[in-house]
């Protein structure tokens, strides 16, 4: 396999990679700030640049000096090439690029949101000068609103030309541009467009510095503050995969996880904004009973025992049992749900609820994929009851379900509303056991309402459109007083053979899943998260 030396670390490659890229992948750090591994390459902001000695073929292979510094994301690695990235040249250039970058740059961190995540902040202590040179006055450049998600603070841009390269190559809807010249240029938006296609907010994951602000995350926390737990997308069955960010049981934002195979480095706004209806304030929190006062705060564990108690109570008595299982729910819940209703009536009818589905699939010529489907399990919820064995109807048919049934229990789990009229009115005098979470009409009818999980608040695995099993981890503990479905499912199983309960867990059930109903692919198919390790900071902390 060809090699080359980096630093005096010999590094193997593959035809085709760049010097850039040979490093990255042996964990060597090359500062870099316009390349990014889903743009074309323009080698612009020359923070990369690199010393190399080369074999020449002309002269018995002898290492030679190329005797300009060389962009690393842009010259390809070739066998035998010798690297610096240390040498006096190149840290001469790292440190003058620096100085350049930041003589019009306001400094000021302290309010940026950027900061603790900004390349230029890392870079400077790592690459800059300790003191500025620069006496002048500095440029002023203006704060512009960008569109629906995104702001731009022009005088922190370096000019790398990212978010541009994005709206051409990935979106292709080219709306940002290069506008001015030499210190003058700044970004923006083209005359008469607004930054508001479908994967706008990418924009601000790509900017390597505080230009380009999210709206919605703006001046909400100090990055460091934030924990963050991979997880998949909820919401659509595109399975992109994701990080929640949180702090204090409060989730803050969502970012892109890195995966070429499903989401490369980009989510959709509606991926990125709409898991907002966990906080909703609207938010059941509590169980309900249909002929009962609603229960105070301090009485949850009052509510909880006697709903569950009223449950077991009204699915036993109710003759045969139909299930609305939900295509939100992780392939876990649907197990324990299925299993519950099944020990109940081994007749039992299982319905997969409503997969809601907005107009047709929409693909960037990026590669990226807006999906129509706006549920993330679909296909796992049906494969799980499809092993509890029986006929596993579609929603159109929960007429049919209902008209056989005594007692149902229904899940729901949507963002926003999902209730039909023609289950309303198929549910007739029946005793129904439901599980959601947002307001909705079904609530009130319920005779029993348990609080449910949403997923960032729960461990599973959802199947994508794709078929491939992601799991995802648990962000955030349950809201107030909501526990996940497999678990309320657990809890009713317990009481109803009179045992004490157990604690969920995704794991046990993956492989109660293999066992137990002969789906091996959710032991030896399932993809767990990989987690970017970021580089720990080598300053130094000081006690003030
Ligand atoms: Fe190489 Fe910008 S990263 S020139």
């Amino acid at each position: 396999m060809p090699s080359i030396s980096i630093n005096g670390y010999e590094c193997q490659f593959t035809e085709g990679q760049t010097i850039l890229e040979v490093a990255l992948a042996h964990e060597h750090e090359i500062p870099h700030y316009c390349w990014h591994p889903g743009l074309s390459v323009v080698a612009s902001c020359r923070i990369c640049l690199v010393e190399i000695w080369a074999p020449n073929p002309r002269n018995d292979n002898v290492l030679e000096e190329i005797p300009k510094l060389m962009p690393a994301c842009q010259t390809p690695a070739s066998d035998g090439q010798v690297v610096y990235t240390d040498s006096p040249k190149a840290v001469g250039n790292q440190r003058a690029v620096m100085e350049y970058l930041l003589i019009n740059h306001p400094v000021d961190c302290p309010v940026c949101d950027q900061a603790g995540e900004c390349s230029l902040q890392d870079y400077s202590y790592r690459y800059g000068r300790s003191a500025s040179r620069f006496q002048e006055e500095k440029l002023k450049q203006p704060k512009k609103d960008l569109g629906p998600n995104v702001l731009l603070y022009s005088d922190r841009c370096i000019m790398c030309t990212r978010c541009v390269r994005f709206t051409r190559e990935v979106t292709g809807t080219s709306e940002l541009i290069v506008e001015g010249r030499g210190a003058l240029e700044q970004i923006d938006v083209f005359p008469g467009l607004a930054l508001d296609n479908e994967l706008s907010g990418n924009v601000i994951d790509l900017c390597p510095v505080g230009a380009l602000l999210d709206k919605d995350f703006l001046f909400q926390q100090r990055v460091w503050y934030l924990t963050s737990t991979p997880s998949i997308d909820g919401i659509t069955s595109g399975g992109d995969n994701i990080s929640v960010e949180h702090n204090n049981g409060v989730v803050y934002r969502i970012k892109p996880r890195t995966n070429p195979e499903v989401n490369g480095w980009w989510i959709s706004d509606e991926i990125r904004y709409g898991w907002e209806f966990v906080h909703d304030e609207s938010r059941h929190r509590l169980p309900m009973l249909r002929d009962h006062l609603p229960w105070e705060p301090e009485e949850a564990s009052t509510a909880w025992g006697e709903s569950l108690d009223r449950a077991v109570e009204g699915l036993r008595t109710a003759g045969r049992l139909a299930a609305i299982i939900s295509p939100m729910l992780s392939c876990e819940d649907a197990w324990h749900l299925g299993r519950l209703v099944r020990e109940l009536d081994p007749e039992a009818t299982l319905v997969v609820g409503p997969v809601p589905v907005q107009g047709e699939d929409k693909s960037f010529p990026g590669g990226y994929t807006v999906r129509a489907e706006k549920a993330p399990n679909a296909r796992g919820v049906r494969r799980v009851l499809a092993a509890l064995g029986g006929e596993v109807l579609e929603f159109d048919r929960v007429g049919e379900a209902c008209a056989g049934a005594g007692g149902l229990l229904v899940t729901g789990n949507y963002p926003s509303a999902w209730v039909t009229d023609a289950l309303l009115d198929s549910l007739g005098d029946r005793f129904v056991v439901l599980m959601d979470t947002m307001p909705n009409r079904l609530v009130e009818r319920a005779d029993v309402f348990l609080p449910s999980a949403t997923w960032m608040e729960k461990s599973g695995t959802f199947q994508n459109v794709d078929d491939r099993l992601q799991v995802f981890e648990r962000a955030i503990e349950p809201v107030d007083y909501c526990k996940s479905e497999a678990q309320i499912a657990i809890d009713l199983l317990a009481r109803h053979r009179g045992e004490s309960s157990t604690w969920f867990n995704a794991a046990l059930a993956r492989q109660q899943l293999a066992s137990e109903a002969g789906l091996s692919a959710f032991v030896t198919d399932v993809q767990q998260p990989s987690v970017e390790q970021s580089a720990e900071s080598d300053m130094q902390v000081v006690d003030l």
